[in-house]
């Protein structure tokens, strides 16, 4: 699979079989991540993978109680290190950079997965302090995402994206003409 096929492939799953993942897949999963673009390079993206029950079910309730949370046979939380990127870029690294950085490996995670045959769902809504606690982060390593790893139970209805609504030619508001090759079915894979 291809990346842009992977990339038009991936919905979140939600559901997920009673089927452990292996662990070299998870690795491949990583070094995606860690492959990801991050300002200046520091590279302040921290991954703590969680496949221990307790942990999960820790977490699972730090994070509203989400059932995939609790069925995913591995959780990858994505954190990020603010005095490193402090030091590199003040305050712009802090609020900025450091949720781009995590935002950029953490799709480069959902992507890899999928290319796998794996699932996945990205989490944002969680308690930062909980999560922090569970899995032991210093002060200034903040959790940013959770994601979810799994072979798929389910297939997610078909997604119906429109791409004109968000895409402009050189001015916000003039619409970009796509070419038919372009947003042809072959290419979207829904
Ligand atoms: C920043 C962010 C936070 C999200 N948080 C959650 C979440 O807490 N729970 C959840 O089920 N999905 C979460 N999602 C997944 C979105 O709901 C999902 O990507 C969106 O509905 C589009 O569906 P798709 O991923 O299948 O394309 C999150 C996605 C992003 C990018």
């Amino acid at each position: 699979m291809d990346a842009l096929e992977a990339i038009l492939r991936r919905r979140s799953i939600r559901r997920y079989q009673d089927r452990p993942v292996e662990e070299e897949k998870i690795g491949r999963i990583l070094l995606a991540a860690v492959h990801a673009p991050s300002a200046g390079d520091v590279r302040c993206w921290r991954f703590i993978v969680v496949r221990n029950r307790d942990k999960k079910e820790a977490i699972y309730r730090a994070a509203l109680r989400q059932p995939q949370v609790l069925q995913a046979p591995v959780l990858v939380v994505v954190a990020a290190d603010l005095e490193a990127i402090r030091r590199a870029y003040g305050r712009r690294g802090v609020n900025l950079y450091s949720i781009q950085d995590a935002a950029a490996a953490t799709e480069n995670m959902l992507i890899a997965a999928t290319s796998l045959g794996l699932g996945t769902c990205w989490i944002g809504a969680f308690s930062e302090g909980e999560v922090s606690k569970i899995v032991g982060l210093p002060p200034q390593v903040r959790p940013l995402a959770i994601v979810t790893i799994g072979y798929p139970a389910e297939t997610p209805t078909k997604k119906v994206v429109r791409p004109e609504d968000h895409c402009f030619s050189e001015v916000y508001g003039r619409r970009y003409e796509f070419s038919q090759r372009a947003s042809s079915r072959t290419h979207q894979h829904s």
